[in-house]
Protein backbone atom coordinates (compact mmCIF):
# COMPACT_ATOMS: atom_id res chain seq x y z
CA UNK A 1 0.00 0.00 0.00
CA UNK A 2 1.45 3.60 -1.07
CA UNK A 3 -0.84 5.78 0.30
CA UNK A 4 -1.15 10.13 0.82
CA UNK A 5 -2.93 11.02 3.57
CA UNK A 6 -4.08 14.53 3.02
CA UNK A 7 -5.92 16.93 5.35
CA UNK A 8 -5.23 20.46 7.02
CA UNK A 9 -2.97 20.77 9.91
CA UNK A 10 -5.04 18.96 12.76
CA UNK A 11 -6.82 17.01 11.01
CA UNK A 12 -5.22 13.84 12.68
CA UNK A 13 -2.66 12.71 9.84
CA UNK A 14 -0.16 12.24 12.66
CA UNK A 15 -2.41 10.67 15.08
CA UNK A 16 -4.26 8.00 12.63
CA UNK A 17 -0.57 7.35 10.71
CA UNK A 18 0.86 6.07 13.98
CA UNK A 19 -2.17 3.41 13.99
CA UNK A 20 -2.23 2.75 10.44
CA UNK A 21 1.65 2.07 10.04
CA UNK A 22 1.08 -0.57 12.69
CA UNK A 23 -2.39 -2.24 11.10
CA UNK A 24 -0.78 -2.15 7.33
CA UNK A 25 2.60 -2.99 8.14
CA UNK A 26 4.70 -0.20 6.13
CA UNK A 27 6.54 2.87 7.42
CA UNK A 28 5.27 6.20 8.02
CA UNK A 29 7.17 9.15 6.06
CA UNK A 30 6.24 12.61 7.51
CA UNK A 31 7.90 15.36 6.42
CA UNK A 32 6.93 18.10 9.26
CA UNK A 33 8.66 15.17 12.12
CA UNK A 34 11.87 14.94 9.53
CA UNK A 35 12.32 18.48 9.61
CA UNK A 36 11.41 18.99 12.67
CA UNK A 37 14.19 16.38 13.99
CA UNK A 38 16.66 18.61 11.49
CA UNK A 39 15.82 22.00 13.76
CA UNK A 40 16.13 20.25 16.75
CA UNK A 41 20.04 18.77 15.40
CA UNK A 42 20.59 22.44 14.08
CA UNK A 43 21.46 20.73 10.53
CA UNK A 44 21.65 23.37 7.90
CA UNK A 45 18.14 21.48 6.81
CA UNK A 46 17.19 22.33 10.48
CA UNK A 47 17.54 26.08 10.36
CA UNK A 48 16.31 26.62 6.49
CA UNK A 49 13.28 24.90 7.50
CA UNK A 50 12.48 26.86 10.76
CA UNK A 51 12.43 30.05 8.64
CA UNK A 52 9.18 28.68 7.43
CA UNK A 53 8.31 26.62 9.98
CA UNK A 54 7.97 29.43 12.43
CA UNK A 55 5.62 31.56 10.41
CA UNK A 56 3.31 29.03 9.36
CA UNK A 57 4.72 28.74 5.52
CA UNK A 58 5.62 26.00 3.46
CA UNK A 59 9.47 24.78 3.12
CA UNK A 60 10.35 25.45 -0.20
CA UNK A 61 9.38 22.23 -2.78
CA UNK A 62 12.92 21.42 -4.10
CA UNK A 63 13.89 20.93 -0.25
CA UNK A 64 11.43 19.00 0.81
CA UNK A 65 11.02 16.66 -2.62
CA UNK A 66 14.64 16.37 -1.83
CA UNK A 67 14.55 14.42 1.09
CA UNK A 68 11.50 12.33 0.53
CA UNK A 69 12.63 10.87 -2.62
CA UNK A 70 15.69 10.17 -0.80
CA UNK A 71 13.86 8.71 2.04
CA UNK A 72 11.50 6.73 -0.21
CA UNK A 73 14.60 5.34 -1.70
CA UNK A 74 15.65 3.07 1.33
CA UNK A 75 14.83 -0.64 1.64
CA UNK A 76 11.82 -0.31 3.85
CA UNK A 77 9.88 1.62 1.80
CA UNK A 78 10.30 -0.93 -1.47
CA UNK A 79 6.57 -2.75 -0.08
CA UNK A 80 4.99 0.41 0.70
CA UNK A 81 4.86 3.45 3.09
CA UNK A 82 2.21 6.07 4.33
CA UNK A 83 2.99 9.63 3.35
CA UNK A 84 2.22 12.56 6.14
CA UNK A 85 2.31 15.93 5.09
CA UNK A 86 3.30 15.44 1.58
CA UNK A 87 3.02 16.07 -1.16
CA UNK A 88 1.56 19.87 -0.12
CA UNK A 89 1.47 21.57 -3.76
CA UNK A 90 0.88 20.38 -6.86
CA UNK A 91 4.37 21.00 -8.00
CA UNK A 92 5.59 17.69 -4.89
CA UNK A 93 2.81 15.59 -6.64
CA UNK A 94 4.05 16.86 -9.73
CA UNK A 95 7.28 15.91 -8.45
CA UNK A 96 5.99 12.01 -7.03
CA UNK A 97 4.69 11.41 -10.54
CA UNK A 98 8.14 12.49 -12.22
CA UNK A 99 9.87 10.11 -9.89
CA UNK A 100 7.93 7.14 -11.01
CA UNK A 101 6.22 6.89 -7.56
CA UNK A 102 3.01 5.60 -8.21
CA UNK A 103 0.03 6.28 -5.31
CA UNK A 104 -2.78 3.58 -4.81
CA UNK A 105 -4.83 6.15 -2.18
CA UNK A 106 -4.86 8.88 -1.30
CA UNK A 107 -7.05 9.41 2.45
CA UNK A 108 -8.62 12.80 2.85
CA UNK A 109 -9.58 13.37 6.38
CA UNK A 110 -12.65 15.84 6.72
CA UNK A 111 -12.76 18.39 9.42
CA UNK A 112 -13.46 22.04 9.80
CA UNK A 113 -11.83 24.72 10.79
CA UNK A 114 -13.18 25.63 13.96
CA UNK A 115 -12.64 21.75 15.52
CA UNK A 116 -8.73 22.03 14.00
CA UNK A 117 -8.40 25.24 16.25
CA UNK A 118 -9.67 24.11 19.24
CA UNK A 119 -7.40 20.35 18.61
CA UNK A 120 -4.39 22.21 17.85
CA UNK A 121 -4.49 24.63 20.99
CA UNK A 122 -4.57 21.31 23.25
CA UNK A 123 -1.88 19.28 21.19
CA UNK A 124 1.18 18.29 22.77
CA UNK A 125 4.30 16.09 21.08
CA UNK A 126 6.74 14.26 21.85
CA UNK A 127 9.83 16.37 21.58
CA UNK A 128 12.43 13.05 20.74
CA UNK A 129 9.87 10.60 18.67
CA UNK A 130 7.23 13.03 17.52
CA UNK A 131 4.08 11.08 18.94
CA UNK A 132 1.05 13.27 19.13
CA UNK A 133 -0.44 14.03 21.94
CA UNK A 134 -3.77 15.68 23.44
CA UNK A 135 -4.63 17.17 26.89
CA UNK A 136 -8.43 15.93 26.73
CA UNK A 137 -8.33 13.16 24.07
CA UNK A 138 -5.13 11.73 24.27
CA UNK A 139 -3.20 12.73 27.39
CA UNK A 140 0.51 12.41 28.06
CA UNK A 141 1.34 9.34 30.19
CA UNK A 142 0.98 10.10 33.85
CA UNK A 143 4.99 10.43 34.58
CA UNK A 144 4.94 13.21 31.45
CA UNK A 145 7.07 11.70 29.54
CA UNK A 146 6.27 10.15 26.22
CA UNK A 147 5.75 6.24 26.21
CA UNK A 148 9.60 6.56 24.57
CA UNK A 149 10.58 8.39 27.60
CA UNK A 150 11.37 11.87 25.11
CA UNK A 151 10.13 15.52 26.72
CA UNK A 152 6.41 15.99 25.87
CA UNK A 153 6.04 19.60 24.47
CA UNK A 154 3.66 22.02 22.49
CA UNK A 155 4.63 22.77 19.34
CA UNK A 156 6.12 26.49 18.55
CA UNK A 157 3.82 26.51 15.75
CA UNK A 158 0.94 25.72 17.59
CA UNK A 159 -0.03 29.43 19.00
CA UNK A 160 -3.16 30.88 17.42
CA UNK A 161 -1.51 33.11 14.67
CA UNK A 162 0.45 30.22 13.41
CA UNK A 163 -2.22 28.24 13.55
CA UNK A 164 -4.33 30.66 11.25
CA UNK A 165 -1.44 30.85 8.70
CA UNK A 166 -1.11 26.98 8.26
CA UNK A 167 -4.43 26.85 7.64
CA UNK A 168 -4.61 30.08 5.21
CA UNK A 169 -2.10 27.92 3.37
CA UNK A 170 -3.66 24.88 3.49
CA UNK A 171 -6.46 26.31 1.54
CA UNK A 172 -4.72 28.15 -0.96
CA UNK A 173 -1.61 25.20 -1.61
CA UNK A 174 -2.38 22.45 -0.79
CA UNK A 175 -6.29 21.64 -1.19
CA UNK A 176 -5.75 21.94 -5.14
CA UNK A 177 -3.67 18.97 -4.59
CA UNK A 178 -7.63 17.15 -3.98
CA UNK A 179 -8.70 17.47 -7.55
CA UNK A 180 -5.24 16.52 -8.85
CA UNK A 181 -5.70 13.25 -7.41
CA UNK A 182 -9.52 12.85 -7.87
CA UNK A 183 -9.02 13.30 -11.45
CA UNK A 184 -6.76 10.22 -11.11
CA UNK A 185 -10.13 8.46 -9.31
CA UNK A 186 -7.52 8.14 -6.02
CA UNK A 187 -9.00 9.54 -3.27
CA UNK A 188 -11.46 8.48 -0.66
CA UNK A 189 -12.63 11.24 1.40
CA UNK A 190 -14.04 10.14 5.47
CA UNK A 191 -14.90 12.56 8.56
CA UNK A 192 -12.44 12.77 10.63
CA UNK A 193 -14.30 14.91 12.81
CA UNK A 194 -15.03 12.21 15.04
CA UNK A 195 -12.93 10.40 17.57
CA UNK A 196 -9.55 8.98 17.47
CA UNK A 197 -11.25 5.38 17.19
CA UNK A 198 -14.56 6.01 14.68
CA UNK A 199 -12.11 7.72 12.66
CA UNK A 200 -9.77 5.06 12.12
CA UNK A 201 -12.99 2.61 11.73
CA UNK A 202 -13.56 5.09 8.67
CA UNK A 203 -9.95 5.14 7.57
CA UNK A 204 -10.18 0.83 7.05
CA UNK A 205 -13.34 0.80 5.53
CA UNK A 206 -12.57 3.07 3.30
CA UNK A 207 -9.62 1.31 2.14
CA UNK A 208 -10.87 -1.26 1.91
CA UNK A 209 -9.54 -3.45 5.03
CA UNK A 210 -12.86 -4.18 6.85
CA UNK A 211 -16.17 -5.29 5.52
CA UNK A 212 -18.52 -2.19 5.07
CA UNK A 213 -21.60 -2.52 6.93
CA UNK A 214 -24.49 -3.26 5.25
P1 LIG B 1 3.30 19.06 9.76
O1 LIG B 1 4.02 18.54 10.93
O2 LIG B 1 3.00 18.17 8.63
O3 LIG B 1 2.02 19.79 10.32
P2 LIG B 1 0.54 19.94 9.73
O4 LIG B 1 0.21 19.46 8.38
O5 LIG B 1 0.26 21.36 10.01
O6 LIG B 1 -0.21 18.91 10.49
P3 LIG B 1 -0.21 18.71 11.98
O7 LIG B 1 0.96 17.91 12.40
O8 LIG B 1 -0.40 20.06 12.67
O9 LIG B 1 -1.58 17.96 12.18
P4 LIG B 1 -2.02 16.46 11.97
O10 LIG B 1 -3.03 16.42 10.86
O11 LIG B 1 -0.86 15.53 11.87
O12 LIG B 1 -2.81 16.26 13.32
P5 LIG B 1 -2.43 15.42 14.62
O13 LIG B 1 -2.58 13.96 14.37
O14 LIG B 1 -1.14 15.89 15.20
O15 LIG B 1 4.09 20.31 9.14
C1 LIG B 1 4.59 21.36 9.96
C2 LIG B 1 5.26 22.40 9.09
O16 LIG B 1 6.37 21.78 8.36
C3 LIG B 1 4.38 22.99 7.98
O17 LIG B 1 3.62 24.10 8.45
C4 LIG B 1 5.44 23.40 6.95
O18 LIG B 1 6.07 24.60 7.31
C5 LIG B 1 6.47 22.28 7.04
N1 LIG B 1 6.21 21.18 6.08
C6 LIG B 1 5.87 19.89 6.39
N2 LIG B 1 5.68 19.16 5.28
C7 LIG B 1 5.92 20.00 4.23
C8 LIG B 1 5.87 19.85 2.82
N3 LIG B 1 5.52 18.67 2.25
N4 LIG B 1 6.16 20.93 2.05
C9 LIG B 1 6.51 22.11 2.60
N5 LIG B 1 6.56 22.33 3.92
C10 LIG B 1 6.28 21.28 4.74
O19 LIG B 1 -3.65 15.85 15.56
C11 LIG B 1 -3.74 17.17 16.07
C12 LIG B 1 -4.23 17.10 17.54
O20 LIG B 1 -5.57 16.64 17.55
C13 LIG B 1 -3.45 16.11 18.39
O21 LIG B 1 -3.32 16.65 19.69
C14 LIG B 1 -4.29 14.84 18.41
O22 LIG B 1 -4.11 14.09 19.60
C15 LIG B 1 -5.69 15.41 18.29
N6 LIG B 1 -6.55 14.53 17.49
C16 LIG B 1 -6.22 13.90 16.32
N7 LIG B 1 -7.27 13.21 15.85
C17 LIG B 1 -8.29 13.42 16.74
C18 LIG B 1 -9.65 12.98 16.79
N8 LIG B 1 -10.17 12.16 15.86
N9 LIG B 1 -10.41 13.39 17.83
C19 LIG B 1 -9.91 14.20 18.78
N10 LIG B 1 -8.62 14.64 18.79
C20 LIG B 1 -7.83 14.27 17.78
Amino acid sequence: MKLILLGPPGAGKGTQAEVLTKQLGVETISTGVMLRAAMRDGTELGKLAKKYIDDGKLVPDEVVVGIVKERLSQDDCKNGFILDGFPRTIAQAEALDAAGIEIDKVLSLEVSDEVIIKRLAGRRECKKCGTPYHVINKPVPEDGKCICGGEVIQRPDDNEETIKNRLKVYHEQTEPIKAYYESRGKVISIDSSHSVERTNEAALKALGLVKQEQ
